[in-house]
Order: structure tokens, then C-alpha cells, then sequence
């Protein structure tokens, strides 16, 4: 052990711990997801063929202000809804499914700005976007309150959040869904158990609505940063 690391106080020892995890986690997170992308689209054809594109346009709709940024665009499933005349930012962890975002734009002929960027640690300004969406995304970072402050920390003070997400269901569904949970990971790169509607609370979000889509696991979730 050097020097220095013999010095450190306790509480910075367990914050080098609790990143190199997180770093780790963020690591798994995207090679499951670098690892799915080719097969991404294909996996998803039947939600997206069903209530999916649905929710997708409901959300959009909402979308409000000229600067927009979307986290996690995966393989650019949202870009055919991206409203016209706006400046749309977009970004994933994963190179993989973000090279397929990349080919979808091109043959749309949408320009998107995206960049390979972890939620947990967005590089830009405090107050920069009217309206952050993510779509079936908090369901795999891997500190997920994190990457909701950071939303919250992005978005302009009168600007808004919203979200279409799966949640963990209640009563003995929820008990299945965490038994499956671990193998679901492993396969999908997605929880089945995040309570994601508390997370958004626990970040600082103010919710303004949430949207029951299916029974009691997919939610439309509309917040606001809630800061002066
Ligand atoms: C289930 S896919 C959803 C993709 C897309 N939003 C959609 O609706 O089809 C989850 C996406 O979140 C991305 N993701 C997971 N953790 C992330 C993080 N920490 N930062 C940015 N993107 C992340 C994954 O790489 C993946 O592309």
C-alpha cells in the first residue's frame, strides 16, 4: 500500500470502493447491451409492433422546448418520433447499439447529435435542455438514482422529464420478477424489479404524472427538476 492510500480516511476508502464498482457495473452494463445490439431490434419486433410505437407517440407528443436530449437511445427506436425544427442530443454507453442509432438517422436523414455518454455522468452544463426523455432505460443503469439526479441537474429549471418505463409489479408478480431478475440481466441486460417511480422521487424529481400503460408495470412518467 503506498503512502498516500495509507492516509486515506475511512469514508474516502469506501467511496473509492463504491466507484470502482459502480465502474464496474457500468462495464457489464455496456458489453450486455454492446454484445444484444446486432440483436436488439429483432428481440423487440413484437412489443414494437404492438402497444410500444403507441407509447412511444403518446410520450413524444408531450415533449415541449427546442433543446431536447435523450438518454439511451439504443439502436434509435425514437428517432422517427423526434419532433421537426428541434436540436435533438442523444446518448448511450453502449458504441454497439449507438452505431445502430447512427445508421437509422442516416436513413431517416435526421440529424441527431449522439455520443457515446453513461447517464450516471453526463458531460454537459447544469440547465442546458427543455425536455429529457428516456425510454426503457432506467431498468439497466446501473445506479439508476444517479443518473436521474443527473437528468434533473441537465434540465433546465422550467423544463421537463419524461419517461417510459417498466417497473417492478406489485405483490407475488414482484416476487417472481426479482427470483427472475438475475437470469433476466444476464440475458437482456434490463431489471425486471427497478421501483423506478420511487427512484425518480428519491433523485429529486418533482412527478406531475404517472400514466399507468399496462396493468401495473409499464408507467409514462411525467416529472419536473424541481429546482429553483
Ligand atoms: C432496453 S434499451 C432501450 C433503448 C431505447 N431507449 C429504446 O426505447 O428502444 C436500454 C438502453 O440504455 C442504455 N444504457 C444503459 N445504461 C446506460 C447508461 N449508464 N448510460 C447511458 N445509456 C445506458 C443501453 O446501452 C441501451 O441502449
Amino acid at each position: 500500500m503506498g503512502r498516500e492510500s495509507e492516509h486515506l480516511s475511512d469514508e474516502s476508502r469506501h467511496r473509492q470502493r463504491d466507484d470502482g464498482d459502480l465502474a464496474r457495473r457500468t462495464r457489464a452494463t455496456r458489453g450486455r447491451y454492446d454484445r444484444i445490439a446486432r440483436f436488439y431490434d429483432l428481440m423487440e419486433r413484437g412489443a414494437e409492433s404492438g402497444r410500444l410505437a403507441a407509447w412511444r407517440s403518446r410520450l413524444w407528443a408531450q415533449v415541449k422546448g427546442s433543446r431536447l436530449l435523450e438518454i439511451g437511445v439504443g439502436t434509435g427506436k425514437n428517432i422517427p418520433y423526434y419532433p421537426s425544427a428541434v436540436e435533438v442530443t442523444a446518448v448511450d454507453v453502449s458504441s454497439g447499439m449507438l452505431q445502430r442509432a447512427r445508421a437509422r438517422a442516416r436513413a431517416l436523414g435526421n440529424e441527431v447529435d449522439l455520443r457515446l455518454m453513461d447517464a450516471q455522468h453526463l458531460e454537459f452544463a447544469d440547465d442546458s435542455f427543455d425536455t429529457v426523455v428516456a425510454t426503457c432505460v432506467f431498468c439497466s443503469v446501473p445506479d439508476p438514482v444517479l443518473g436521474l439526479q443527473e437528468l434533473r441537474r441537465v434540465a433546465k429549471p422550467d423544463g421537463q422529464i419524461l419517461l417510459l418505463e417498466h417497473v417492478r409489479p406489485e405483490g407475488a408478480l414482484g416476487t417472481l420478477a426479482d427470483l427472475a431478475n438475475p437470469l433476466v440481466v444476464r440475458m437482456m441486460g434490463a431489471n425486471i424489479n427497478r421501483r423506478t417511480v420511487e427512484n425518480v422521487r428519491q433523485a429529486g424529481l418533482v412527478i406531475t404524472g404517472v400514466e399507468p400503460l399496462w396493468r401495473d408495470i409499464f408507467k409514462l412518467i411525467v416529472a419536473r427538476p424541481g429546482k429553483a
